[in-house]
């Protein structure tokens, strides 16, 4: 059997990894300032996590939801401490895609609509609702395409006010920082109002913080920077450094129904062990302070730099855009190829940086020597 080909593919078969670099099959080394797509969060093969992943797998691996899994509570206790929301609720699923249908699906059963609102280029994910919330046509087949969804420009908060004042909202899903969209940003201003318009029309707030949380932009979630809090809060890519997991944080007013919520593999023995060293790295090494202090110091770097065909440089700590005056294409090849460091793209222009949150001082003067080279 040949597998299904819908990637296009660096011809390079990665072996190892260590912190931030990662090795192919012929021993050569790469600097990692992608993170496997953001997911390494506490960097690749960190001791303690490969140790409790190996000490759980010895132990359990996996037993269903039917019984009681203490690594759950756990888990649920430990994120609701290190994100500010101790009096949520948690619900673990397996992937990104995942978290934003269960989320969505949970909002519809709190209001009883079926509208939701997005933004333009939001990714949310390829399955059902999660792909009708994303702004591409290309990846919504027409089994998806089931007319649920409008999508608003970012920060116009009248255009926004207008669909909302219309009472049949019923939720709107943001990333407050946008990823695949190219590391466009909100504005506090923007997001405090669409949280009062929420609260206002009884339209459930849901961010996802896929890619954007998780300590990456430099605070626990990117929503905390514009000093709001989110209805329903959408979680994968580091929560297991590499290990399938998502969760849904779920605030009080949401109150459980059995069976109205489920999933066979969702919040595993394994994947909470994984969960659970996670919090525990980022905590002793303060990942969430060191992404924001050598992302700022990145960002200034390339900024000090005045480097060719670079015409902005945006994000919060280790999630960054550089727009290119040029296509990325050839830029981030050459760099994977000649300087042999990864790095994530999106749209026509931007390169993105989605280093593991382990990133240092030294590791981002590397990247500027490496990104140098080829410009
Ligand atoms: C913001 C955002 N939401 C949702 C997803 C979907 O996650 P998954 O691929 O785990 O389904 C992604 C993946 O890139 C993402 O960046």
């Amino acid at each position: 059997m040949e597998l299904f080909d819908v990637y296009p593919l660096f011809d390079i078969a990665i072996d190892h990894g260590k912190g931030c670099h990662v090795w192919d099959d012929k021993g050569q080394e790469y600097l990692d300032l992608y993170g496997g797509h953001a997911v390494i969060s506490v960097g690749h093969c960190h001791p303690h996590y490969v140790e409790a992943m190996t000490k759980q797998l010895n132990k359990l691996g996996f037993y269903s939801n039917s019984v009681i899994n203490p690594l759950q509570k756990e888990l649920a206790h430990r994120l609701g401490k290190a994100s500010g929301y101790d009096d949520y609720q948690l619900f673990l699923i397996n992937s990104g895609a995942e978290a934003n249908e269960n989320a969505l699906k949970l909002a519809s059963f709190y209001n009883g609509r079926t509208r939701v609102l997005s933004l333009e280029k939001a990714f949310h994910g390829r399955t059902s609702l999660a792909v009708e919330v994303t702004n591409n046509p290309k990846i919504i087949a027409p089994i998806n395409d089931n007319g649920h969804v409008t999508y608003l420009p970012i920060n116009d908060l009248p255009a926004w006010e207008a669909e909302l004042a219309k009472g049949d909202v019923c939720a709107v899903i943001i990333e407050c920082i946008q990823g695949v969209g190219g590391i466009r940003v909100v504005t506090k201003e923007f997001m405090q109002g669409l949280r009062a318009l929420c609260d206002k029309y009884d339209t459930v707030l849901i961010c996802d913080e896929i890619q954007c949380g998780y300590g990456r932009s430099g605070k626990f979630f990117a929503h905390q920077h514009f000093g709001i809090k989110a209805d329903l809060i959408t979680v994968a890519k580091g929560i297991a450094n590499g290990f399938p997991m998502s969760g849904l944080l779920i605030a009080p007013k949401f109150k459980p129904v059995y069976g109205q919520l489920g999933t066979t593999f969702g919040g595993n023995h394994l994947a909470c062990a994984g969960a659970i060293a996670v919090l525990d790295i980022m905590e002793s090494e303060k990942l969430v302070e060191n992404a924001a202090e050598v992302g700022s110091y990145l960002i200034k770097r390339i900024k000090e730099e005045n480097l060719p065909h670079v015409k902005e440089v945006r994000g919060y700590g280790l999630m960054i855009g550089i727009e290119l005056d040029v296509p990325y294409k050839e830029i981030r090849t050459r760099l994977v190829k000649e300087q042999h460091c990864f790095t994530g793209c999106a749209g026509t222009n931007v390169l993105r940086l989605l280093p593991p949150l382990c990133l240092t001082k030294a590791e981002a003067d590397d990247f500027i020597a490496r990104f140098k080279a080829v410009l």
